[in-house]
């Protein structure tokens, strides 16, 4: 009696383990950051879903001409942010209203955009896929595009047990690969975890960056995720209200989210309306208050500081310590790792 139970019993695990072969795997969280908000008990990551992801986020079949795809705008080597327009350029040769962000350590954000507007990570590639500036698309096309592919059909098999596409399938595939963008490994993380020491520009630069921008892009992921204003002034061209655009209140009005700084030396262009395109530039404005414009945020306001140009060279030296090699050529991120 008891035998049999046992082989019953041992029966239905092989079942269980036949049912779902994928292998979960970790999400690495860094020494000393804060706990992740991506919830990913609704997203087991598995190497299967993440290669998923992958090829998704380098294949234009998600554009409505199949001529745009999400590493269009998000190129590995900017760090997935992009780099030929201003603000970002999709189907149709259209051009958008702001400037694409780079993609890194979004497990750690509470929302997304420049606005906040989008609120998980699961979610946010429906903008994309549908925005006629973007990818001009509708879900019903790309899952029916998505279906004809046979190797599609047997990866979304192989991670979500269907070869019946849905729209979540899509967009949890693609936040798998988005959310493993993690950029922990610049000089700066070095320094800090004792195994390479800042030279002394990069030391006096990294002082002037904890007086002056560290309230806003805070250590360790560069960013507090608030909306402020940073002296930059309207582009009136494109008359973007920013966070307002979200909660509809006159106090948000042209507050953007403070962007991460990691990568900021390859970033390029910047603000959400890209109009800087060198990081020397983003560094001038912010050492000449005199000529800062309406909107300013509080912590800008107090202090009227101004940095001479050694100053300047000193802030830019230490924000070029945030540079990630490891991750900027990750091959694990890279479009070349799909071609086998
Ligand atoms: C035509 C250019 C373009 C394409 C194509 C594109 N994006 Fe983006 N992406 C943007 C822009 C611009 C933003 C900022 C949007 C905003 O602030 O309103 C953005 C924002 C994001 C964000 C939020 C980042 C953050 O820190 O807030 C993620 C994640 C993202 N895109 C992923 C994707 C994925 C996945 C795809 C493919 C399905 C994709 N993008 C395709 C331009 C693009
Ligand atoms: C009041 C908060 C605040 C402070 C203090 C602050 N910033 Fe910013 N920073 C922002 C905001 C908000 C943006 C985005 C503004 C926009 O796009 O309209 C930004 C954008 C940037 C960007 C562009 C990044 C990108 O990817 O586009 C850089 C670089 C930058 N800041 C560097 C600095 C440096 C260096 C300091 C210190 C001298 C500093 N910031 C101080 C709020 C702040």
């Amino acid at each position: 009696m008891k035998t049999a139970l046992l082989i019953v019993l041992s029966l239905g695990l092989c079942a269980l383990a036949l049912v779902d072969p994928k292998e979960e795997v970790d999400f690495f969280v860094p020494q000393g950051w804060p706990k992740p908000r991506y919830n990913f008990e609704n997203n087991p990551l598995s190497p299967e879903g993440f290669e998923l992801g992958r090829s998704l986020f380098y294949d234009p079949i998600l554009s409505k001409d199949s001529t745009v795809s999400c590493a269009s705008c998000h190129l590995q080597y900017t760090a997935f942010a992009h780099v030929d327009h201003p603000t970002s350029h999709g189907v149709d040769s259209r051009v958008g209203k702001r400037n694409a962000p780079g993609l890194m350590n979004l497990a750690w954000a509470p929302y997304f955009h420049w606005d906040g507007g989008a609120l998980s990570l699961n979610g946010q590639a429906v903008n994309p896929i549908t925005h006629p500036d973007e990818m001009g698309s509708d879900l019903a096309t790309v899952l029916s595009k998505l279906k004809r592919q046979k190797d599609y059909a047997s990866a979304f098999k192989k991670v979500f047990g269907t070869e019946d596409i849905k729209t979540h399938h899509v967009l949890k595939a693609l936040a798998q690969f988005t959310v493993s963008l993690v950029s922990y490994n610049s000089k700066y993380d070095q320094m800090k975890r004792k195994e390479v020491q800042f030279s002394e520009q990069e030391k006096k630069g990294y002082a002037l960056f904890q007086q002056h921008c560290n309230q806003c892009h805070r250590e360790p992921l560069f960013t507090n995720f608030e909306f402020k204003a940073n002296g930059i002034g309207l582009n009136l061209a494109l008359v973007d209200s920013g966070r307002a655009n979200i909660t509809g209140k006159d106090k948000d009005a042209f507050l953007f989210r403070v962007p991460t700084l990691r990568n900021v030396e390859y970033s390029f262009p910047y603000m959400h309306d890209g109009r800087f395109n060198k990081l020397k530039e983003v560094v001038g404005h912010y050492a000449q208050p005199a000529d800062w414009n309406f909107p300013i945020s509080s912590e800008l306001q107090k202090k009227k500081y101004s940095m001479n140009s050694a100053q300047q060279k000193d802030l830019l030296a230490f924000l070029k310590t945030l540079t990630d090699r490891g991750f900027l050529f990750n091959p694990n991120f890279s479009y070349f790792s799909l071609v086998k």
